[in-house]
C-alpha cells in the first residue's frame, strides 16, 4: 500500500515542476519586449542624455539617435563609431548639457559600443574568410582583383 503511495506522489510533483517550467517560458517572451539587451545596456543612457537634442523634436546637427538600429556592430556601423568618438572626446553630451552623466557612465557606454563594433568586425572578417576560401576552393580564376572588396565597401 504504502509503496503504492509514494511513485503516485513522486509523478504528481514532477508535474508541477514542468508546469512551472512552462509558465515560466511563457512569460520569457514578455520580458525580453520590454528589456532588450541593448535598452539595459545603453538605451537609457541615450534616452536620458542624448535624445533631447538628437531625437524626433530636435535633430542637433542634424543627427538623430533614436532612428539609428539596435543591432549595434551589424548595423549603422560608422554612425555608432562616430557616437562613441564624441562621447570618449568628451563633446558630447555638451558642457552645459542639464544633468550630465558621470564619467564612469559614458566609459561604460563607450566601452559597451566599442565590444559591438569589435564583434561585428570579427564576424564580418570570418565571413570574408570563408568566402575567399570558397572561392578559391571552386577554383575560381584569379583575375587580379581583391576577391574582399565587395564585402569591405560599406564599411570603408
Ligand atoms: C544640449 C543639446 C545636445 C545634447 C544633450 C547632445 N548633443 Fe550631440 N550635438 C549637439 C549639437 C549642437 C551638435 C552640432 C554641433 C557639433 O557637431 O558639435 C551635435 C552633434 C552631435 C554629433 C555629430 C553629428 C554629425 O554627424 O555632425 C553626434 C554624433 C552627437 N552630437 C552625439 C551626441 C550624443 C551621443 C549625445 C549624448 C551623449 C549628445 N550628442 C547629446 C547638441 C547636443
Amino acid at each position: 500500500m504504502k509503496q503504492a503511495i509514494l511513485p503516485a506522489t513522486t509523478h504528481r510533483c514532477n508535474d508541477m515542476r514542468s508546469a512551472t517550467f512552462l509558465f515560466a517560458l511563457l512569460l520569457l517572451p514578455e520580458a525580453a519586449l520590454y528589456s532588450s539587451e541593448f535598452d539595459l545596456a545603453v538605451g537609457v543612457y541615450f534616452r536620458k542624455h542624448c535624445i533631447s537634442c538628437h531625437g524626433s523634436k530636435k535633430q542637433q546637427g542634424e543627427f538623430r539617435i533614436d532612428t539609428l538600429s539596435e543591432n549595434v556592430g551589424v548595423e549603422d556601423t560608422a554612425l555608432w563609431a562616430e557616437v562613441r568618438e564624441r562621447i570618449s572626446s568628451g563633446e558630447m553630451p555638451p558642457e552645459d548639457a542639464v544633468n550630465p552623466p558621470t564619467a564612469e557612465q559614458n566609459a561604460e557606454v563607450v566601452e559597451w559600443l566599442s565590444a559591438r563594433i569589435k564583434e561585428g568586425e570579427a564576424a564580418r572578417m570570418a565571413t570574408r574568410r570563408r568566402v575567399s576560401f570558397q572561392q578559391h576552393r571552386v577554383g575560381r580564376p584569379i583575375d587580379g582583383r581583391d576577391s574582399r572588396r565587395p564585402h569591405q565597401v560599406r564599411f570603408a
